[in-house]
């Protein structure tokens, strides 16, 4: 059976004014009236009955609220500070050894991506089974619309005979010119970001090439196992607490260039499904259909002589009277206009703007 392992600390501050620091986009509620996260617990519950969830220590009541919908059993890490995902997915390994489960499979799957078909997504998984049951550190791919420069991009090779795919070369965030040359080659695929493998597997990449976080997570972990207050504790909800200061002394690097970018045993298996990370105001955008003009609305927005014009407004009428490509997002204490052309920079603006958060 399949571990999944929720990644859920990310700030998402590119979805600023919806997303801040105390409600990042993960618990937003953004399609359906449900928030990321619980899409993707109903998600990946199905795989299998042990559930891991990382996340800030800030945010555990909101995780909580989560996985009471339906209740079901569930160890959640609270991260005192966060230390990427590097540490965070090193954290869950180390736990899944201390349960007395190191050979267990962990699906480590982010909190805040919309992935609309469960079973296309299931039997995706299924199929890096083999491959992560061998050793391996599965990726799953996505094939590539354009030179983006937010994504990993994954060179892969010939067929293994576990059924996925070898990877050749795993290149995090490549520059501009980089990607254009990577898409052209025609031989990648973005990292979709989730990741299969053995507990163990992934303590030992960590070993080789990341020995300082790993020996830090592994200070930090003698952690206190809490039992969740006692309506939680009756569907198996457990709080883990690393220990702060250890934790904080740990280097901050993602998985991908800790690890996937220097790492021999990578496979990838390709997801042709609908896949959006979610990552800034475009893809939430496309996430709404488009009217003749090109306009996507949602809530109280009304947009008359305007093209290509999204609105977000829930809480009270919003008009764009003969605009064209702009993104109008209304929050009760905050308001952004935004040219579509500048979605990537909206994270710029926050960390400018430290008080926006
Ligand atoms: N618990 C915890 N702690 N979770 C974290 C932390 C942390 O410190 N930092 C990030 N996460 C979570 C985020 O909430 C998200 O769900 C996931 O880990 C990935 O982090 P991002 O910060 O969103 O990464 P990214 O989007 O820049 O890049 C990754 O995802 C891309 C696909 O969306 C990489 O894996 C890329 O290679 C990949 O293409
Ligand atoms: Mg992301």
């Amino acid at each position: 059976t399949i571990t999944p392992v929720i990644l859920c600390g990310g700030a998402g501050t590119r979805l600023w004014p919806l997303s801040r620091k105390s409600l990042p986009k993960q618990f937003v509620p953004l399609i359906g009236g449900k928030s990321l996260l619980q899409l993707t617990l109903d998600r990946v519950r199905p795989l299998g009955p042990g559930l891991m969830v990382v996340t800030a220590e800030a945010h555990r009541f909101m995780v909580a609220d989560a996985l009471q919908k339906p209740p079901g059993a569930a160890q959640v890490i609270l991260e005192p500070v966060a230390r990427n995902t590097a540490a965070a997915m090193a954290l869950a390994a180390l736990l899944s050894a201390q349960n007395g489960e190191p050979e267990a499979l962990l699906l480590f799957c982010p909190s805040d991506h919309h992935i609309p078909d469960a079973a296309a997504f299931a039997r995706t998984i299924e199929q890096g089974v083999a491959a992560a049951e061998g050793g391996a550190i599965v990726t799953f791919g996505i094939v590539p619309s354009a030179p983006s420069t937010a994504y990993g991009y994954i060179e892969h090779g010939a067929p293994r005979a576990d059924g996925a795919l070898q990877v050749e070369r795993f290149i995090e965030k490549p520059g501009a010119d980089k990607a254009l040359q990577l898409l052209m080659s025609g031989q990648v695929l973005w990292n979709a970001g989730i990741f299969l493998c053995r507990a163990s597997a992934l303590l030992q990449a960590l070993q080789q090439h990341a020995p300082d976080i790993l020996a830090g997570c592994r200070e930090a972990l003698p952690a206190q196992v809490e039992p969740a207050a006692a309506a939680q504790r009756g569907a198996g909800l457990q709080w883990v607490t690393p220990l702060p200061g250890a934790f904080a002394a740990c280097r901050s690097q993602s998985i991908d260039y800790a690890v996937m970018e220097h790492h021999a045993q990578v496979a990838v298996v390709p997801y042709t499904g609908a896949w959006s990370d979610v990552g800034s105001w475009n893809a939430v955008a496309e996430l709404t259909p488009a009217d003749a003009d090109g306009n996507r609305i949602q809530g109280q927005g009304f947009a008359p002589l305007s093209q290509d014009t999204y609105i977000h407004a829930p809480h009270r009428p919003v008009v764009a009277l003969g605009t064209k490509n702009l993104f109008i997002i209304d929050t009760p204490d905050a308001l952004l206009v935004a040219h579509c052309d500048c979605a990537e920079q909206v994270k710029d603006v926050v960390a400018q703007l430290e008080s926006l958060e």
